[in-house]
């Protein structure tokens, strides 16, 4: 039976709430949900202390990052913890827990190339305790490998064909469990590197960002096919809950991810530059203007990982007649909402070419 329409005023309010209503009490909030659904698979020969040891192919920014967010959370949690509290977050934003892995990772090794990446690395994580248990390599890939039960693929993209290019590196991954943060780098890709080794090493792509460094990053777990076990899975989920959030989604997601959480920081800072621009010309101190739009952008998103619809949100804070709903609408006579999605959805393309090793591939389809 088709809904009569009546277009009065208190019907279309009725009809936006209700809509809202119904659009709040089902979406949920990222890393409210976490799927588990993945089958069982082992992991190889584990250190002396019964932990694993994890092995960062290419230590640097995100490398250091993650094995910081590690090394803390080893130095908090309780070796009887059953759900693992995950570091707490610089903005005190509160990530869900999860269920602890069998085993964690308490042996690490560190690889880069020069020795400056070297001291950066005990620079940044010498002060945690499980800084003990790291070694770093400097151009020696192979014995690490060999030694890791899990690997942690964080070079450059375009580095990948070249880390493993030798028969040896190809067989030290047999067995193992390989997960790649490079942006742009599918599985198959990487698994075309991995020679005899590709059909028993288990490769996952994630997808963190740069808030990482403060353990705010937005992780997206590239789900496999076949499942994970689910110790692997919560291995990986408990790897990234130490920097922040995390989301599973199909590898087919993940330029759109790309362009989503590892653009975004960069689109975000952009209209908190725009806040602050309006704020200093209206007469704000431009230092007090970064702190008050960088917390308030903080505040409005710790109320939406909390569960707050943005709809909703933005329609309590405008009062009829006011000032909030006076800015609202020059927002949208600008079409910001239209010309932020048309960016994400250009940064989406550009992130599926340049995974298909293109080049030059920004700048002609718009006229
Ligand atoms: N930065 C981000 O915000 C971000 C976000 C999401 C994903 N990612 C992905 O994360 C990966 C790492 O990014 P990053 O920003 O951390 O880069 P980075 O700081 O340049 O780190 C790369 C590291 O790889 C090392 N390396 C290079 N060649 C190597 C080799 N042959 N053997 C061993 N180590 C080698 C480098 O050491 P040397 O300096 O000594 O050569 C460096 O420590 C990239 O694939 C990127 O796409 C980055």
């Amino acid at each position: 039976m088709q809904r009569e329409r009546n277009l009065a005023p208190d019907w279309i309010l009725r009809e936006a709430l209700s809509v809202q209503h119904q659009a709040n009490s089902t979406w949920k909030a990222p890393g409210q949900e976490q799927e588990h659904n993945s089958s069982m698979a082992s992991n190889s020969a584990s250190n002396g202390s019964g932990g694993l040891t994890l092995t960062i192919l290419g230590c640097g920014t995100m490398g250091i990052a993650i094995l910081g967010g590690i090394m803390d959370s080893l130095a908090t949690q309780h070796p009887q913890d059953h759900v693992s509290i995950p570091t707490k977050s610089v903005s005190g934003t509160s990530t869900p827990a999860e269920p602890t892995p069998e085993r964690l990772p308490t042996v690490f090794n560190a690889c880069v190339r020069r020795h400056e990446s070297a001291k950066r690395i005990k620079a940044e994580l010498g002060r945690y305790p499980a800084f003990e248990s790291l070694t770093i390599y400097e151009n020696d890939n192979l014995g690490p490998v060999q030694e890791a039960d899990v690997i942690l693929l964080a070079c450059k993209p375009h580095m990948v064909a070249d880390i493993f290019s030798s028969n040896d590196m190809k067989e030290a991954c047999a067995g193992k469990l390989l997960i790649s943060i490079c942006a742009g780098v599918t599985t198959d890709q990487v698994q075309a590197n991995l020679g005899s080794s590709r059909d028993s090493c288990t490769v996952v792509r994630t997808m963190p960002n740069t808030a990482a460094a403060v353990r705010e990053s937005m992780t997206v777990i590239a789900t496999s096919n076949p499942p994970l076990s689910p110790q692997t899975s919560h291995l990986i989920t408990w790897i990234f809950t130490r920097i922040g959030r995390v989301v599973h989604l199909p590898p087919s997601t993940m330029d759109a991810s790309t362009a989503l959480c590892g653009s975004g920081p960069a689109f975000v800072a952009l209209f908190l530059e725009s806040l602050v621009a309006g704020g200093v010309a209206m007469g704000l101190p431009r230092e007090e203007a970064y702190t008050m739009a960088a917390q308030t952008m903080r505040g409005t998103t710790g109320l939406v990982l909390q569960g707050e619809h943005p709809a909703i949100l933005k329609d309590k804070v405008s009062t009829p007649g006011g000032c909030t709903i006076g800015g609202l609408l020059v927002l949208e006579e600008g079409s910001v909402r239209g010309t932020v999605a048309k960016a994400v959805r250009e940064a989406t393309v550009v992130a599926s070419q340049l995974g298909q090793g293109r080049s030059g591939v920004n700048g002609t389809r718009f006229n």
